[in-house]
């Protein structure tokens, strides 16, 4: 117990290891826990990243398959799904191995084992107590489950499972239509699985602009996903020739069986702090277990939280940013996040992409505003690559023209919903982009032409 650190951080995943490199940067002496034996959390070694490279590889195989004829190009493509897998691996640990060269870079201890706190300067590892100012908890989150329903990781699957099935399966049912159900649902359906999604609302990807909701579910249909909205699972029969689904109406009644080989359970993840000693210390949590904070500090002065384990989108960025901020706070600067513009992006083919409120949530707010959108099928670079489905919507307010969301559909989308979060921290309007000189031929310039829509003289369409 010889030294005494400005901060201890518990959990190197994004929140973690972003807020333990920041308080690096800024002089602080800084150690960061981590149980796994690589750094970067669920992001970096089994959500984000493996996640993106199956998402790539899976949507070059069906590119050459389906599209590379009609631009003139003859191949012939064969699925090796140990090199993909392969490939998935090598960048998780590129990637992994990067976060302990900047620990390194920027004077991060990293102590590998399991924290617990012991009280509010005091956490212990694996028997070894640290002393500390402040300790910040990043512990992130875990799978939720189903009454019932036992996640054996082959057949049936986590997302984690999900992203290493050593063979394609036949059928593959995923339960719940959210952002892991489209995008890991997207990349074995890609490699040829028939994929169902079980739903139990009456739309694909809670939360998102209704519109966008509709032309995802449309899109993903005509690839040949099947949905099943309205619907519930009520239990999972393993039999010997693979899984019997028992799912019934959301409301209840129409029970129907779906057979399957491999089940992909997806209906969202909760926060993790199991072992982490909370109690003891008299950090409190909401009924759904996440930990209440104020401006990122728990109900224990010297204790912060960020990520996936506080309330919020359960996104890297936002756990990367209030890393950075509870650094920045720390260290006696002004830490802060804008919770408004915090983009998400579901990477199926087409992306889809939000940033700021919803049509949806300004009509329930009764915030007056105006609609500008603009349709790729309307855009030469869309045109000229052959990717003309979805459209960009920008909502700005009625009187001031603020830009107060954006939703988008359509290939690319991820990148350049950048260009409204970056506008809406500026707090600029939609005229801002109307007037923003965009390169041609560029598919963001189906942005500009949604800015220059919402006061009516899109010149494109
Ligand atoms: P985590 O990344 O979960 O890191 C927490 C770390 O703390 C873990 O490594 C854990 O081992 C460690 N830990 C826990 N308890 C202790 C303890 N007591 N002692 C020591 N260590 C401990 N988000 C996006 O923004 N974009 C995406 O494309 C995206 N794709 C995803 C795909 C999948 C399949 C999944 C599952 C998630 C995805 N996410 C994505 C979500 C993203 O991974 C999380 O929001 C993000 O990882 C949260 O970061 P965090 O630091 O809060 O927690
Ligand atoms: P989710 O919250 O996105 O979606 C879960 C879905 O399951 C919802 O549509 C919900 O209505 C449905 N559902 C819940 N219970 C059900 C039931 N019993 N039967 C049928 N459907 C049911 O959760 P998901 O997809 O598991 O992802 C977890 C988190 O990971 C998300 O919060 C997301 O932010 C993050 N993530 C982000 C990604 C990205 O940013 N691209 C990619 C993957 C994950």
């Amino acid at each position: 117990m010889s030294e005494i650190y400005d901060v201890v951080v518990v959990g190197g995943g994004p929140g973690g290891y972003n807020c333990a490199i920041r308080a690096g940067q800024l002089g602080l002496k800084v150690a960061c826990i981590e149980t796994r034996k690589t750094l970067g959390g669920t992001c970096l070694n089994v959500g984000c990243i493996p996640s993106k490279s199956l998402l790539h590889a899976s949507e070059m195989y069906e590119t050459a398959q389906n599209d590379f004829a009609g631009m003139g190009i003859k191949a012939t493509v064969e699925l090796d799904l140990p090199t993909m897998l392969a490939a998935k691996e090598k960048t998780v640990e590129g990637l992994t191995q990067g976060i302990a060269f900047l620990f390194k870079k920027n004077n991060v201890e990293h102590i590998f084992g399991f924290g617990k706190i012991i009280d509010g300067t005091t956490v212990d590892v694996d028997g070894k107590q640290l002393k500390t100012k402040n300790i910040v908890i990043a512990t992130g989150s875990e799978v939720a489950t189903l009454p019932g329903i036992e996640i054996d990781e082959k057949q049936i699957v986590s997302s984690t499972g999900a992203l290493s099935l050593t063979e394609v399966p036949k059928k593959l049912l995923v339960i719940g239509a959210g952002v892991i159900g489209l995008e890991l649902g997207s990349v074995w359906r890609r490699l040829g699985s028939e994929v169902t999604v079980v739903e139990y609302l009456d739309h694909i990807l809670p939360g998102m602009e209704g519109e966008v909701q509709k032309q995802g579910a449309r899109l993903l249909k005509r690839q040949k996903m099947k949905f099943e909205l309205k619907r519930k699972v009520t239990g999972i029969n393993k039999t010997k020739d693979g899984i019997v689904v028992k799912t019934e109406a959301s409301a209840g009644g129409k029970p129907k069986d779906i057979e399957t080989d491999v089940v992909l359970v997806c209906i969202g993840r909760r926060p993790f702090t199991t072992g982490l000693g909370l109690e003891g210390v008299g950090v409190t949590t909401d009924k759904r277990g996440f930990i209440q904070t104020s401006h990122f500090k728990t109900s224990v002065d010297s204790i912060w939280a960020v990520g996936d384990c506080t309330p919020g989108p359960m996104l890297a960025h936002k756990a990367e940013d209030e890393g950075v901020a509870v650094a920045e706070l720390i260290a006696g600067k002004a830490g802060h996040v804008n919770y408004d513009v915090i983009p998400g992006v579901v990477y199926t083919k087409p992306e889809i992409a939000s940033v700021g409120k919803t049509s949806e949530q300004l009509k329930a707010e009764g915030i007056p505003f105006k609609v500008g959108k603009f349709p790729f099928a309307a855009n030469s670079r869309a045109r000229a690559n052959h990717e003309t489905d979805g459209f960009v919507k920008i909502l700005a307010h009625a009187e001031t023209d603020e830009i107060l969301g954006a939703h988008m559909i359509g290939v690319g989308v991820g990148e350049m919903i950048g260009e409204v979060a970056l506008a809406m921290e500026f707090r600029a309007s939609s005229e801002d982009i109307a007037r923003t000189c965009h390169a041609h031929p560029t598919c963001s310039e189906a942005v500009r032409q949604a800015a220059m829509d919402v006061e009516k003289w899109a010149m494109q369409m």
